[in-house]
This record gives structure tokens, C-alpha cells and sequence, in this order.
């Protein structure tokens, strides 16, 4: 589906993004590059960040790939570096890496929670506390007035309680708090813009191949309530965060769901 967007609104804009290489971080990527940006992923697989960077230059946009693990801080900050060290500066990081898997609370061990908590909220936060210091007004190659953007991609679990996905939800319920703390402090010190994007169930992507079986049975795919997002829709919402369309959003998740989380069986 085109772009509502106009195709410079991110012109000369450097985006980073976590887990940049595939599904619905990879989408993110090549939507804010169609729209201008210089883009770096980072991710644990090679050959998946040689791909995506192959498939984001066929786009036209400029693209490094850059492994790294969020956990590991000396990787968060080697990537940070190559990414100035290329693109000479960061206005735009998307917290985009993530972990999943189903698995009642009973057989989950502390080191199976442990695991998902590491990638989505200590990962998160770590590449938001390493980028800061080129995320800021004034940071290298950056306009003194201008601070950058940071977008977690979240999700709706937590909202309520989601069967067998006690990590994520925990996870992901950090990763909504991350987002308000740093919005309050740094959007107060720094002027960076720190929201967040909670997406549904997003066909082609493999958190939905994991999880959501479970999540939506198949007498309810034809109800409008139920239905997939693309993920064109997280990407669309991401432009809109990370453009000026978005300058006066700040701490807040966007759910982009097509309104599921809110539904309950009708009676
Ligand atoms: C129970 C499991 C398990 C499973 C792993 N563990 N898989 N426990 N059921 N299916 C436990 C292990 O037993 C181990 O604990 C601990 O977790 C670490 O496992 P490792 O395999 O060593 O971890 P690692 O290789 O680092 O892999 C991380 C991972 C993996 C999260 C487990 O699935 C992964 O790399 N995923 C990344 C890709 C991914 O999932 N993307 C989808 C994101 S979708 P013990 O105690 O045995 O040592 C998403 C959607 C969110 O996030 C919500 C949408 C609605």
C-alpha cells in the first residue's frame, strides 16, 4: 500500500533500529528510508542484516547492517559508534529486538523469564541509555536545537493478562514504563521524544507465527474487531512518531491493534 506520507518528511534524518533486519523492524526501516532517513539495523544474524541491507540499497536508501546483541552493552555501544562513524550522526532509534516464545508459567524457568526480560526491557533500555549522548540537542552532527526520537515497539499483552506469555507481558510492561521515565526526563533535559508502538496480531511477522494460534481462533478472523494488521500499519505509525506530524507526543504508547485489545466477547 502507498505511503500517505510525503517521501521527504524524514530527509537527512539517521535512524537506528534494533531487530532492524526483519518482520515488523525491518518494515519500520524501510518505510522511514522510503521517506529520507539513512538507516542502521542491528541484529544478531548476519546473513539476515546482509539481506535487509541488500533489499532497503534496492530502495535507494542509504544502509549499514551491524551485528550486535541488546543484551551485551559493548555491542550497544559498538553499533552506536558504527552508525556515527558512517552516517555521522543519530536522530532516530527504534527499540525494535525482541524475544518470544509460548510457555505456561509452570514449565517457564527463571532463566527462560530472565532471557526475555534481557532482550525487551534491559535491551531497550540500555541502547536508549547508550544513544543518549548522540540522541541529545547538540550531539555529534546534530542541530543544537533539536533533540532526537526514541520509539519502542511494545504490545497490548500486559494490558490485561495474555495466556502463557507471563515473560513478555512483564517484559513488554517495562519496556511502556521505560518510555514514560525517559520521556519525562529526557524530554525535559534533552528534548528527545520517547513513545512507544503496541501492535496487534501483524500477519508475516514471527511473533504472530509463535504466538498467535493461541491468541485468535478462526471463527473470529471474519469479525472486523479481529482482524490482521500489516505490518505497513506499525510502519505508518512509527512515520508518524518519528516525523514533526508527531512533535507534541511525548511518553505516550500507541496501540495499533485495530481496537482488539478493548474487545470481550459479545453477549
Ligand atoms: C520454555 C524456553 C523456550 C520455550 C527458550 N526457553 N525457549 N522455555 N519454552 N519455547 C528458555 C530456555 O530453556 C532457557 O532457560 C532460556 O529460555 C534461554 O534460552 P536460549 O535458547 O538459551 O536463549 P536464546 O538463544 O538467547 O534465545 C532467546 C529466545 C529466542 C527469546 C529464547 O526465542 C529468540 O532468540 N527469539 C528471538 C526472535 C523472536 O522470538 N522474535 C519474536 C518476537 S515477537 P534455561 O532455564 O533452560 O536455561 C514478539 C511479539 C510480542 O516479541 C507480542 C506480540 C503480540
Amino acid at each position: 500500500m502507498e505511503s500517505p506520507f510525503k517521501p521527504d518528511i524524514l530527509k537527512g534524518k539517521v535512524a537506528l533500529l534494533t531487530g532492524g533486519g526483519s518482520g515488523i523492524g525491518y518494515e519500520i526501516s524501510a518505510q522511514l528510508g522510503k521517506h529520507g532517513a539513512s538507516i542502521a539495523i542491528m541484529g544478531r544474524r548476519k546473513n539476515v542484516l546482509e539481506s535487509a541491507v541488500s533489499a532497503l540499497q534496492s530502495h535507494g536508501i542509504q544502509a549499514i547492517g551491524v551485528v550486535g546483541d541488546v543484551r551485551k552493552r559493548d555491542d550497544a555501544i559498538k553499533v552506536l559508534e558504527a552508525t556515527i562513524k558512517h552516517f555521522g550522526k543519530l536522530d532516530i532509534l527504534v527499540n525494535a529486538a525482541a524475544g518470544n516464545f509460548l510457555v505456561p508459567a509452570e514449565d517457564l524457568s527463571p532463566n527462560g523469564f530472565r532471557t526475555v526480560i534481557d532482550i525487551d526491557s534491559v535491551g531497550t533500555f540500555t541502547m536508549c541509555h547508550e544513544a543518549l549522548k548522540y540522541l541529545k540537542k547538540g550531539g555529534p552532527g546534530k542541530d543544537p536545537s533539536i533533540g532526537g526520537i526514541i520509539i519502542n515497539i511494545s504490545a497490548t499483552l500486559h494490558y490485561t493478562a495474555t495466556w502463557y506469555q507471563i515473560h513478555v507481558s512483564a517484559a513488554k510492561a517495562a519496556v511502556d514504563s521505560i518510555t514514560r521515565s525517559l520521556a519525562l526526563e529526557w524530554g525535559t533535559d534533552y528534548d528527545i521524544r520517547v513513545n512507544g508502538i503496541a501492535p496487534g496480531p501483524i500477519e508475516d511477522t514471527t511473533g504472530f507465527d509463535k504466538l498467535a494460534p493461541k491468541e485468535i481462533s478462526s471463527s473470529r478472523e471474519k469479525d472486523p474487531l479481529y482482524k490482521l494488521g500489516e505490518k505497513w500499519d506499525i510502519a505508518m505509525a512509527a512515520l508518524y512518531l518519528a516525523s514533526d506530524a508527531g512533535k507534541y507526543i511525548n511518553g505516550t504508547t500507541m496501540v495499533v491493534d485495530g481496537g482488539l485489545w478493548l474487545s470481550q466477547p459479545r453477549r
